[in-house]
């Protein structure tokens, strides 16, 4: 396979280069200011903000809207912006926004699946009503100079398998990449991400990239999801929780570079104690501790960690005891010997 090659997005007369085409996927909840950090701090070619509801944008107050975009780090290198909603005014205007507080590229979600958004006509809902969705792309598009770029699914279930035509009318609005999770609305995340489903997308919009994503959690099958669809990149979600690294491990694999180690020992300890640290300042110690907890369970999970540290460190309230455990907790369990 030839080595992998960084991706040009452009929207009329706005570019921006995607290098390498290893991307985070937006996941509400998750990747949030900290977490980006971490896996930027490794080398991704571009991470995505978590949805951002764009009619509670637009609508804020003054004093939540300059939280809001600071949430969204908006100065960060290589950072997209997701917005999600229903109303074309409500994402141009919320657009507006993130263009002014200095965003580089504009994300529109057509793949969330969850009940709520989807009731909402947002999210994956708007691949049934691909009309619809094109007024709102058009207009994300007319109302910034940046590069607009799109992610959905393979369909809202196996009778509608429209992401070709949708990533067609969407390029010809003026959107300059679109990402494909493989799989339908009405799978929500069950069975596996169908890579060559993705394909179909690729063919409908020559010289556009596709990001393909679905399942990659190894550069095994990043290579395999690529081989598959013919993308020009992928979008990596949950193998990278616990795993900040990944990303950059998998670009560094896909272009026959040496593979940077995951951090172990000492350096996996400062790196997981600096991430629990931001996670506490930017969410706050009420909510921090929530957010951190999740994060902390997927290190240990990465790292086989100490099995009986698991529940204190997952329950304590105190983050300098938190601390404390860290250095054992992420110390490798020994292997399982049989009793003599
Ligand atoms: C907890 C969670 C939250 C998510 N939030 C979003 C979101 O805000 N916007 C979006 O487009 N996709 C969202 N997704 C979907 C992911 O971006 C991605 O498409 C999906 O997880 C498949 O990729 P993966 O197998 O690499 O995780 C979310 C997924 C998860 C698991």
């Amino acid at each position: 396979m030839a080595a992998l090659a960084s991706v040009q997005i452009a929207t009329g007369a706005a570019r921006a280069a995607i290098d390498p085409p290893v991307a985070l996927a937006p996941m509400a909840g998750i990747t949030d200011l900290p977490f980006r950090r971490v896996v930027a701090g490794f080398g991704a070619g571009l991470v995505v903000s978590e949805m951002v509801a764009s009619r509670e944008m637009a609508q804020a107050k003054p004093s939540d809207r300059a939280r809001a975009r600071a949430e969204l780090g908006l100065h960060e290198a290589a950072t997209a912006v997701q917005l999600a909603g229903h109303d074309p005014r409500w994402m141009a205007e919320a657009a507006r926004m993130v263009a002014d507080g200095g965003a580089r590229i504009i994300d529109i979600n057509m793949g969330c699946p969850a009940k709520k958004v989807v009731g909402g006509q947002s999210g994956a809902a708007l691949m049934r009503d691909p009309d619809h969705a094109l007024r709102m792309i058009e207009a994300v598009v007319a109302a910034v100079d940046l590069p607009v770029t799109l992610k959905t699914r393979l369909g809202w279930d196996d009778c509608c398998l429209n992401a070709p035509d949708l990533a067609r009318r969407a390029v010809d609005a003026g959107v300059g990449m679109v990402t494909i999770h493989g799989r339908t609305r009405c799978q929500f995340y069950k069975g596996r991400a169908d890579w060559s489903a993705i394909g179909a997308v690729v063919r409908a919009v020559p010289g556009v990239p596709v990001l393909a994503n679905g399942d990659i959690r190894a550069a095994g099958d990043a290579a395999a999801a690529l081989a598959a669809s013919g993308a020009a990149g992928v979008m990596i979600g949950r193998g990278a929780q616990g795993r900040p690294w990944l990303l950059a491990q998998v670009a560094a694999a896909l272009r026959d570079a040496p593979v940077p180690s995951a951090p172990t020992g000492a350096a996996l300890v400062d790196l997981v104690a600096g991430h629990y640290e931001a996670i506490l300042d930017f969410h706050g110690r009420d909510l921090g501790l929530r957010v951190a907890r999740k994060h902390l369970d997927w290190y240990l999970t990465a790292a086989s960690g100490a099995a009986s540290l698991r529940r204190p460190l997952l329950t304590a309230t105190d983050p300098r005891a938190v601390l404390r455990l860290l250095p054992e907790a992420l110390s490798p369990a020994p292997p399982v010997t049989e009793a003599a």
